[in-house]
């Protein structure tokens, strides 16, 4: 598959989404490093960016306790995300929103103590403008957790699997500037906790 536009934006996911396409879901395994890393949420406001069906942003929200709200550039995502929240608790909030250009002011609000983003740092066109973002909507004593895949570490020669991971071009550059760096890795994927 040739990608000739942004696979940071609604163009790219709409489709995707609306045609029934779904993404690596969330084993127990990775849940329980997130749970370590991030810790109880005491009604503290979350982030996850790029919520797609919404699992992650359920898991801190009910789960782990933070007022979470998840946003993504995809309606379609969105709507299957909502969908699910059938519990009588209230669920997260669900924003049609886009991380590049999106009004930061917008959001619901001004920090968060944790923000997440889950198979998504892949796919940002400029991944230093959307670190930056992220680091502006931070609290300070934050969390920034971000799940990705890693570049080389499939045994397949598929190239469409292969384009998943990062470079280590694309790690340095995430990993650069924070006051602490912790990961950990599950088969093709890392996971950063990163805090300013
Ligand atoms: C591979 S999916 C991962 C979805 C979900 N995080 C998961 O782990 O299943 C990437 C998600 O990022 C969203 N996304 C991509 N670019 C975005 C942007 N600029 N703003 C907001 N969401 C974006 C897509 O719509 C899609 O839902």
């Amino acid at each position: 598959m040739t990608i000739t536009g942004s696979t940071a934006s609604a163009a790219y996911w709409e489709p995707l989404w609306a045609e029934g396409r779904r993404y690596r879901p969330l084993s127990e395994t990775e849940l329980g490093l997130m749970n370590d890393h991030l810790g109880p949420g005491r009604s503290r406001p979350a982030l996850d960016i790029g919520s797609g069906d919404g699992t992650l942003a359920r898991h801190l929200h009910h789960e782990l306790g933070y007022r979470t709200t998840g946003i993504d550039c995809s309606p379609s995502a969105l709507a299957l995300a909502a969908a699910q929240d059938t519990g009588t608790a209230p669920g997260p909030g669900w924003r049609c929103w886009d991380i590049t250009t999106g009004d930061l002011a917008a959001l619901p609000d001004a920090a968060y103590a944790i923000v997440t983003c889950r198979l998504v740092y892949r796919w940002m066109d400029d991944k230093a403008a959307f670190v930056d973002r992220v680091r502006r909507l931070l609290a300070p004593g934050g969390t920034f957790w971000v799940v990705t895949e890693i570049a080389g570490r499939r045994t397949t020669s598929d190239p469409a699997l292969q384009r998943l991971g990062i470079t280590r071009a694309d790690a340095e550059l995430l990993t650069a500037g924070w006051s602490i760096v912790r990961t950990a890795d599950l088969d093709v994927l890392r996971c950063y906790a990163l805090r300013p």
